[in-house]
């Protein structure tokens, strides 16, 4: 899978692409994760991106042209061109599966006010928002993308199981975990979990993931047709 972000911050992404579980995914050649200055596609002094806005009223507007030449230059016929917005669909592990899927993902990242509109008409193939608040940048939005898209990968983490695991995969949230000491200040790992019982531990992971979603997430969990 190859992802490029597109951005005026591209130090940003390089910073997080070269740690951890991202890193080992390109190093295993299982991800390729550029991170694309927008800037590149500038001709003036200062590489300019931005314009005040039509019609007037606080802050800048991202302009078309450089968009557009950089897409036109890093978009192949495979691409899915994502634009970053909080107007966008919302993101979730569902998403995230979705774009596991894909084989060229490339996020496109606003800045200021935000993108000239005819970007989101015209040149990219979804919108997506990573929650209802406002950042100040897309890069941010796209790094949470990437990381939740690239641990789908089969091959990137060490265990696949553990993201078939996960909070959301089976539609509610992970039990807790624990690890040693059995004993901290008082407080114990549940004796269950010291068992050596495979049956019991697993029937205890299972209710306490069921029971923490009914308390924390009661919308996670589907209402059983009753019958009439
Ligand atoms: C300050 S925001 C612009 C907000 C825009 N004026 C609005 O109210 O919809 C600048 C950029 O940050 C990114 N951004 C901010 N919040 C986001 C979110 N929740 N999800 C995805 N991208 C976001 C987008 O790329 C956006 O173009």
């Amino acid at each position: 899978m190859k992802i490029q972000i597109l951005t005026i911050f591209p130090d940003v992404c390089r910073s997080v692409f070269n740690e951890s579980i991202l890193k080992r995914a390109c190093e295993k050649n299982l991800a390729t994760l550029n991170a694309v200055d927008l800037r590149r596609w500038t001709s003036d002094r200062h590489r300019t991106v931005d314009d005040a806005p039509y019609g007037g009223g606080p802050g800048m507007v991202m302009k078309i042209e450089p968009i557009d030449q950089a897409l036109s230059e890093i978009r192949c016929p495979d691409s899915k061109v994502i634009l970053m917005s909080p107007q966008g669909r919302p993101f979730s592990d569902q998403v995230a599966r979705e774009l596991a899927l894909e084989t060229d993902l490339i996020f496109l990242c606003g800045h200021y006010e935000g993108i000239d509109q005819r970007v989101a008409d015209n040149l990219v193939d979804d919108e997506i928002s990573i929650g209802d608040y406002v950042l100040t940048s897309g890069v941010l939005p796209a790094l949470v993308i990437t990381d939740a898209v690239v641990r789908l990968i089969p091959g990137v983490l060490g265990d696949q199981q553990s993201a078939e695991q996960d909070s959301f995969a089976e539609g509610i949230l992970d039990h807790p975990h624990y690890t040693r000491p059995a004993e901290y200040k008082g407080w114990k790992v549940p004796d269950v979990l010291l068992s050596g019982n495979h049956k019991a531990i697993a029937e205890w992971r299972k209710e306490t993931a069921l029971s923490t979603t009914r308390s924390r997430r009661p919308d996670l969990i589907k209402p059983t047709p009753t019958s009439t």
